[in-house]
C-alpha cells in the first residue's frame, strides 16, 4: 500500500469514531470513501446494526458485495452521518467534489444528513478552493455545447471524456469540469452556476462540512466550526 493510501485508510477508519451506535449511514464516493465502506461493513460484520444509503453505483456495488444493507434510491432517509471525501478543501471548510463524477447524488445525501463527515488527506488542503482543481459541473447533455457556452463566463470548461466519448454519469448526464482559479466567494458562484439552464448541480459544497478529518505525517487532525484537534 503507498503512503497515500496508508493515509486514505487511517483518515476512513478514524471516522467510525464519528458513527452512532446504530443508524442509517451514508456511504460518500471515491478512494477514500472505499475505505471507509470496508471499515463499516467489518463493524456489521462484528455485530454492529447498519444500515446505509450510497451515493453511486460503484459505492453501491462495492457495499453490496460486502454484506451491507443499503435502503434504496427514493427517499427520504433519516441519515445519522454521512463519510464522503472531497477532491479540495479550503481554511473555511469550503469544498470541491465530483472528481469521481459522483457529487450531485453526493448532495443529495449530504442535504439528508444530520452529520456529515469529510475524510481527505493533507494534499487536499488549499487556501482557496478553485487553487488546485477545477469545479465538476454535471450538465444535461442536451444542449450541452450551449451550457458550456454559458459556463465559460465562469471560468474555462472542459468536458469530462471517458475514452473518446463524454463521460456519463450514474444519471446518464455529462460533466464539465470548470478551472475557475481560487473563488473567492462561492457561495455566489454555485448561486450564479446552478441558475444556467442545463445545469444539474455542482461540485461546490458550501456549508455542508461538519467535521473535516485530515490525514498527514503526524497522524488524523479532525476540524471543525469549534476549532481543530488530533483526532482519537
Ligand atoms: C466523488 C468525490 C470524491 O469524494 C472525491 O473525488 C475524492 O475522491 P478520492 O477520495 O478518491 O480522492 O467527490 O464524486
Amino acid at each position: 500500500m503507498t503512503q497515500l493510501d496508508e493515509h486514505k485508510r487511517k483518515v476512513a477508519e478514524a471516522a467510525l469514531a464519528e458513527l452512532p451506535a446504530e443508524g442509517i449511514i451514508g456511504l460518500g464516493t471515491g478512494s477514500t470513501a472505499r475505505f471507509f465502506i470496508e471499515a463499516l461493513a467489518a463493524r456489521i460484520r462484528a455485530g454492529a446494526k447498519y444500515q446505509a444509503v450510497a451515493t453511486s453505483e460503484a459505492s453501491r456495488a462495492q457495499a453490496e458485495a460486502l454484506g451491507i444493507p443499503l435502503l434504496d434510491d427514493d427517499g427520504p432517509w433519516e441519515i445519522e452521518v454521512t463519510v464522503d471525501g472531497a477532491d479540495e478543501v479550503d481554511g473555511e471548510m469550503n469544498l470541491i467534489k465530483g472528481g469521481g463524477a459522483a457529487h450531485t447524488r453526493e448532495k443529495i445525501v449530504n442535504g439528508a444528513s444530520r452529520k456529515n463527515v469529510i475524510v481527505v488527506d493533507e494534499s487536499k488542503l488549499s487556501a482557496r478552493i478553485g487553487e488546485k482543481w477545477p469545479v465538476p459541473i454535471e450538465v444535461l447533455p442536451f444542449a450541452h455545447k450551449t451550457t458550456q457556452a454559458n459556463l465559460a463566463r465562469y471560468g474555462t470548461p472542459t468536458l469530462r471524456m471517458h475514452g473518446d466519448v463524454p463521460l456519463r454519469t450514474d444519471s446518464g448526464n455529462f460533466i464539465y469540469d470548470l478551472a475557475a482559479g481560487p473563488i473567492h466567494e462561492p457561495s455566489v458562484l454555485e448561486m450564479d452556476l446552478r441558475a444556467l439552464p442545463g445545469v444539474v448541480e455542482t461540485g461546490l459544497f458550501v456549508d455542508r462540512a461538519d467535521i473535516i478529518l485530515v490525514a498527514g505525517l503526524h497522524g488524523v487532525r479532525r476540524i471543525s466550526e469549534a476549532g481543530s484537534s488530533q483526532a482519537k
